[in-house]
């Protein structure tokens, strides 16, 4: 796929994927013809093998045995299901760790772990950078020619433990720097440790920061450290290891199979691993959602768009999602009646291409018992669950490839980045309420709700199709961003960035010269001063000019920036405190566009009755007008047809008003349109938009 341009996942299979994580390798070989029998009246066309084989694969260093394989993959073959073959390297075998203990990991706190749990491997250790890779290509040595074959699913959740802390990673995390820094005055400089004398005057001086050296557990479960700056690296190092990892197996696949596309499945917003850049090295973005009970649907909505910006609207695979219940939660709640399909459909409707599930046959020990499946432990088809996964297998069915490699268009973009948040986190003040995803959600969540698509991409995305940026605490700026900003506001873009932003560079190092660094002049202001508030703390925001927004103030808290103007024109003020009358929201005129500073933290009804305003400023429209509480109206575009998702999630039957917009629904063949059309609850349309 490397090279070629993107149309389906795979020619072979044209229809929106369904099935999931299968593991036969787990049960006695009596089961299998029924399982399949199965699957096929459930409508499943993809099932995700060997994802945690390796010990069944390899029982020792020489021996590779993969008869069971064979089997299941021509067995699914013969009854026209394709596989998503996994790597199986995501759990080390038992003899490894017992010959090779560099496989085993070093926790926070210096302990040597022993063989267990999953994700179990050190990245930087050698034995499993041989091992691994290696059974990916003898597994894509053996399947290259095999015709179930559609996908490779490399390892399962990568980053899935802490870091690692050993030697190895130590002596890996010293090249590392030699690479980025060259010399160790440069690192010197980057980390500022002339700050309590922790100056190195050697690389073999430089230590992993750890619960032995700079950390520790604080408050809030964050990890505390003294030296930003080395921690910072450790995160972007062990995500480039793991990274490696990746890349290790990826190489290994595509010499035998240059043509079948690969990915490994990504978790949404997980700190860890700094996707945007996995991204660029994966054919497809693949990822697993498990939203607990009382996540916000918007939450959810904005967990596709992250993962859909990863390749800048490229369609995703949703890669797992439980059809009932969960067992990892505090409160494992059924998905209710019509659940499962609704959150499947808002995948899809978000840019998703498959709808595949983790699991297909329920196990009977160990910690995933209680997980859902498509099978359950009674072991037959008469139950409500496979009830209705057989319902969406049909509809998908018929859906086709109507709506494959359709796209999102969006003319907001909302900026996310890795760097930034762990940078964030990390401070030492202002305040421990600070949290990044939050602060982006807030955001999206307001847009949402009035029915705003928005994009969320890196802050190195290209914006020229955007006309409204929004950056969220974009605390860390990075070398050229700054510059990319002013360009697209000059150009006429409107930039909306908040609090705490502009203020240090790559390096958690502040921009001296006045907050907000960079950014100062795009923004035309000045921030002196940022006061944190207590939870128990409110001030208020009061607008000049109250047609912004609808009304005159607003409540707000956390932390207050005390910012002059410095040509930006003052939208509100503080209501209280010493500095009452300090601008609270400004905008500055730059080129033939505009930068809006919000400077609190106002409560959330300020973003949502400012942020639809502000984008009907702009000529930005809500796909559906006045869009009620619980209903979620999404676009997708192909070949110039509209395809309009409009998902009801309240349990009761909903009034939609269609605006203009008519068309047949794909899933009943009827005609929609109107002001009055009733949506019954948990239900959806996806109407082709008829002109
Ligand atoms: C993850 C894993 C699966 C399984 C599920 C359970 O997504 O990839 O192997 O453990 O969680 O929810
Ligand atoms: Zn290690």
């Amino acid at each position: 796929m490397t090279g070629v341009k993107y149309t389906m996942i795979n020619s072979k299979l044209p229809k929106i994927w369904y099935g999931g994580d299968y593991n036969p390798d787990q049960w006695d070989k009596s089961f299998w013809d029924e399982d399949i029998r199965m699957f096929k009246l459930a409508g499943i066309d993809v099932a995700t093998l060997n994802v945690f084989a390796w010990a069944k694969n390899q029982p020792d260093e020489e021996t590779y045995r993969f008869d069971w394989l064979d089997e299941m993959m021509d067995k699914l073959h013969a009854a026209g299901i394709g596989v998503c073959l996994a790597t199986s390297t995501a759990a080390v075998p038992a003899w490894m760790a017992r010959k090779y203990p560099d496989v085993l990991q070093v926790d926070f706190h210096g302990n040597k772990r022993k063989f267990g749990g999953r994700h179990n491997f050190c990245p930087n250790s050698p034995t499993y950078r041989t091992y691994a890779p290696r059974m990916a290509e003898k597994l894509a040595e053996r399947y290259r020619d095999h015709p179930a074959l559609l996908i490779w699913h490399i390892n399962n959740e990568y980053g899935g433990s802490g870091n690692c802390y050993c030697d190895n990673c130590e002596a890996a995390f010293r090249e590392w720097l030699k690479k980025r820094y060259g010399t160790i005055e440069e690192v010197n400089r980057a980390w500022n440790t002339a700050f309590w004398g922790h100056t190195f005057y050697d690389w073999e001086d430089i230590v992993l920061p750890s619960g032995r050296s700079e950390e520790w557990y604080g408050a809030n479960g964050r990890t505390e450290t003294n030296f930003q700056g080395i921690s910072l690296d450790y995160c972007r190092f062990q995500s480039d290891s793991i990274l490696e990892c990746y890349l290790l197996e990826y190489e290994a696949v595509k010499k035998h199979t240059p043509d079948i596309p690969v990915t490994t499945n990504l978790m949404g917003a997980f700190k860890k691993l700094d996707y945007h850049k996995w991204a660029k090295h994966m054919d497809v973005v693949s990822w697993d959602n498990y939203p607990r009970f009382d996540t916000p649907y918007s939450y959810t909505a904005m967990m596709h768009d992250l993962m859909r910006g990863l390749k800048e609207g490229q369609p995703f695979m949703l890669m797992e999602q439980t059809p009932s219940q969960q067992n990892w939660q505090p409160y494992n709640s059924l998905k209710r009646p019509g659940v499962m399909r609704l959150w499947s459909y808002q995948a899809v409707a978000r840019g998703a291409d498959t709808v595949m599930f983790f699991q297909l046959r329920r196990s009977i020990g160990a910690c995933e018992k209680y997980h859902g499946a498509v099978i359950e432990h009674v072991g037959h088809e008469h139950t409500r669950v496979f009830r209705e996964c057989a319902q969406l297998g049909a509809e998908l069915g018929k859906l086709g490839d109507a709506l494959l490699d359709s796209r999102n268009r969006s003319r907001v973009a909302i900026l996310f980045d890795w760097e930034n948040w762990w940078a964030i986190e990390m401070s030492s003040g202002p305040t421990i309420d600070l949290k990044y995803v939050n602060e982006v959600y807030r955001f999206y969540d307001a847009l949402y709700r009035a029915g705003i698509p928005a994009d969320v991409v890196s802050v190195e995305a290209n914006l020229s199709g955007y006309d409204l940026v929004i950056a969220p605490v974009l605390y860390m700026v990075k070398p050229g961003i700054a510059d990319k900003l002013e360009r697209f506001v000059e150009a006429g873009g409107a930039f909306i960035t908040t609090y705490f932003s502009g203020i240090v560079d790559q390096n958690d190092l502040v921009k001296i010269g006045g907050y907000p660094g960079e950014l100062r002049k795009l923004l035309g202001i000045w921030a002196e001063e940022i006061d944190a508030l207590l939870p128990s703390q409110r001030n208020k925001i009061i607008l000049q000019d109250p047609s912004i927004t609808g009304k005159t103030e607003y409540s707000c808290g956390m932390l207050c920036d005390l910012i002059h103007s410095e040509g930006a024109e003052v939208k509100a003020v503080y209501g209280e405190d010493f500095y009452r009358g300090m601008p609270a929201l400004t905008v500055n005129r730059f080129g033939s566009g505009e930068a809006w500073y919000v400077a609190t933290h106002a409560e959330e009804a300020f973003l949502q009755d400012w942020l639809p305003k502000l984008c009907a400023s702009r000529g930005i429209q809500p796909l559906l007008p006045a869009l009620p509480a619980g209903i979620e109206a999404t676009l997708r575009t192909k070949d110039g047809t509209d395809y309009l998702f409009v998902l009801n999630h309240n349990e009761h039957p909903v009034e939609v008003n269609l605006g203009g917009v008519g068309g047949t629904d794909l899933l009943t063949g009827q005609a929609i349109s109107g002001a009055r059309a009733v949506l019954p609850g948990r239900d959806l349309w996806i109407v082709k938009v008829e002109r």
